[in-house]
């Protein structure tokens, strides 16, 4: 089980760090990704207007990426309102502390306030891992591919499955994280891609853009000549490593060439840019001509479906989380 609040269009960071993990497992597992659009709530409450076609926009993603609803389940949270009953029941046994004390949240609100205009001092925002723990918990998950930064959620998650467990017997199934080799993938700035930032490359960047985002990118100031050595790899002389060498590594089956190349002043970033430019057009192309394949009928009919499946194995899951609560008559 996974999921992915829906932003809107996805970037590279995303690609290469969640959803190529997901594609990678469908036949092999039997799988539950999430639109987790009651989570895009407990940060942005107050803009609602652009939710319904993040989702669309999103889910298009993921189908061209190769998400295939055939395989998996794909469904969108808030229609699985199981989830918020089994939400309801865990917050009853999440202690405060462990909410106050989740790095991601302390993070959060640091980084929040000083940008956005919503107050996030909410309950919700608070018992935001509690929701991400009846997400997984209400499958049965015992696998969920995430990246690095959900960690310290899967493990709230866990030890409210523990505490559960503890108190009213084994009912609930304790999660493990799916280790991804997720693959750097530093915006055209060198810091970590993301939305917030303005430096993402898009999975579908249409060529004009992809070209003037793939020239202006970041890649090693240390190199006035193209003939200076350079350093490709994060060092202490250009410490978020060249952007452009990093796509390199996921694009160019000759990426160790090319990084000694660099570091012998062999090539210039402008034909190192250029060649890079090249090797992204079939796949981008790819992408692109694959989400046409897709309209927002096919999207809304495949959301539509995966939440019916999704509510079939939720609602068995509830049954025996109210039962062992004495909840039932
Ligand atoms: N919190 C996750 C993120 O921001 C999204 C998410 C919601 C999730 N529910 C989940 C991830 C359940 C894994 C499992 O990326």
């Amino acid at each position: 089980m996974s999921g992915m609040r829906p932003t809107g269009r996805l970037h590279l960071g995303n690609l290469w760090g969640a959803l190529r993990k997901w594609v990678s497992i469908q036949d092999e597992y039997e799988c539950y990704f999430a639109v987790a659009d009651w989570h895009m709530l407990t940060t942005a409450y107050d803009r609602t207007e652009d939710l319904g076609s993040n989702v669309q926009e999103m889910v298009l993603d993921w189908l061209a990426a190769g998400l295939d609803p055939a395989k998996c389940v794909i469904f969108r949270q808030s229609r699985v309102p199981e989830h918020a009953e089994l939400h309801l029941l865990l917050s009853m046994v999440t202690p405060l502390s462990w909410l106050e004390n989740n790095p991601t949240w302390k993070e959060s609100l640091a980084e929040l306030s000083k940008t956005k205009h919503a107050d996030i001092r909410t309950h919700g925002f608070l018992g935001y891992p509690v929701l991400q723990a009846a997400d997984i918990l209400i499958y049965g998950a015992d696998l969920v591919p995430v990246g690095q930064d959900q960690l310290p959620h899967l493990e709230i998650s866990r030890e409210i499955a523990r505490r559960f467990n503890g108190l009213y017997g084994g009912v609930l199934v304790e999660p493990r994280a799916m280790p991804t080799e997720a693959a750097r993938v530093p915006g055209t700035d060198g810091r970590k891609m993301s939305k917030s930032y303005g430096n993402t490359v898009d999975i579908f960047e249409e060529p004009d853009s992809l070209e003037a985002k793939a020239s202006g990118m970041y890649t090693d100031p240390t190199r006035a000549r193209a003939t200076d050595p350079g350093h490709p790899e994060p060092c202490p002389e250009n410490p978020p490593g060249c952007s452009v060498f990093a796509l390199h590594k996921l694009y160019n089956p000759g990426w160790e060439a090319r990084g000694a190349e660099c570091r012998a002043g062999a090539i210039g970033c402008v034909s190192c840019k250029g060649d890079l430019l090249r090797r992204l057009e079939e796949p981008f192309e790819a992408f692109r001509v694959k989400r046409r394949l897709y309209d927002a009928r096919t999207v809304e009919g495949i959301l539509q479906e995966g939440s019916v499946k999704a509510r079939q194995k939720a609602a068995l899951t509830l049954e025996s989380v109210r039962k062992a609560m004495k909840l039932t008559p």
